[in-house]
């Protein structure tokens, strides 16, 4: 379903983000990537949505070389992935709702249909009471769960979310882990970036520990 070849990332000349990455995520696995800030984790996640294009290597998504995709053919890739950014990228022109209605938008459903669907997804993030509320004056835990509702209103095959629970406490963190596991269990391929090892430890899940761009063998989290 996903595999990496020889993937290296360089933004800059002197040091590369992600040097040499060999991966396979079989379709409807659920992976942790883990790593110190720096690591390479936000970029790995970047490079599956086609976010950053990859200086060297081969990326298959489906089978599709994603790495030589035409701008063209990117789209396609997107409705079929749900990415939660590190940093939210909710629209502050548009309030909750339109927010996550955005990503069902594209797909040409009647209104009706995507009002549904939001609203049923808004309320399994238990924040559905924020529906009309700017994104800006939400808090950065209401602003989370929103982003987390937007990637997923539509049922994506795969589902990609870089610290998904950065700065939230415990329960908050499981009740996040539980949608995102529940999501999986309908067949969704998750990946997780995330520095919170307590949480990947209670998870039990298969993880890709990142150490200065590159997989480390061996290393238990
Ligand atoms: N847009 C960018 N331009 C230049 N360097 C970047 C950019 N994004 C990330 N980097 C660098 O690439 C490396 C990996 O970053 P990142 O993938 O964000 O790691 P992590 O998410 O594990 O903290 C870091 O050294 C970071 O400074
Ligand atoms: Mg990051």
């Amino acid at each position: 379903m996903i595999q990496l070849f020889h993937v290296s990332k360089w933004y800059q000349k002197e040091v590369p983000a992600l040097q040499d990455i060999n991966l396979h995520i079989p379709k409807g696995d659920f992976v942790f990537v883990t790593g110190a800030s720096g690591a390479g984790k936000s970029t790995l996640l970047k490079l599956l949505f086609a976010e950053e294009r990859p200086t060297n290597g081969q990326i298959l998504v489906h089978g599709r070389n994603i790495a030589r995709l035409p701008f063209s053919r990117i789209h396609t890739l997107r409705r079929e992935t749900g990415i939660v950014f590190q940093d939210f990228k909710l629209l502050p022109n548009r309030n909750v709702f339109q927010n996550v209605a955005l990503s069902l938008e594209v797909l040409s459903l009647p209104q009706r249909d995507i009002s549904r669907r939001v609203w049923l997804m808004l309320q399994r993030l238990g924040i559905q009471h924020k529906m009309r509320a700017n994104p800006l004056t939400l808090s950065g835990g209401e602003q989370q769960r929103v982003a987390i509702a937007r990637a997923l209103v539509n049922d994506p095959v795969i589902f990609l979310a870089d610290e998904p629970t950065g700065g939230l406490d415990h329960e908050a963190s499981m009740k996040i882990m539980e949608v995102i596991t529940d999501v999986n269990a309908r067949g969704t391929t998750v990946l997780v970036a995330t520095h919170n090892l307590e949480m990947v430890r209670s998870m039990g899940r298969r993880v890709i520990h990142l150490e200065g761009g590159r997989i480390a063998q061996g290393v238990a989290p």
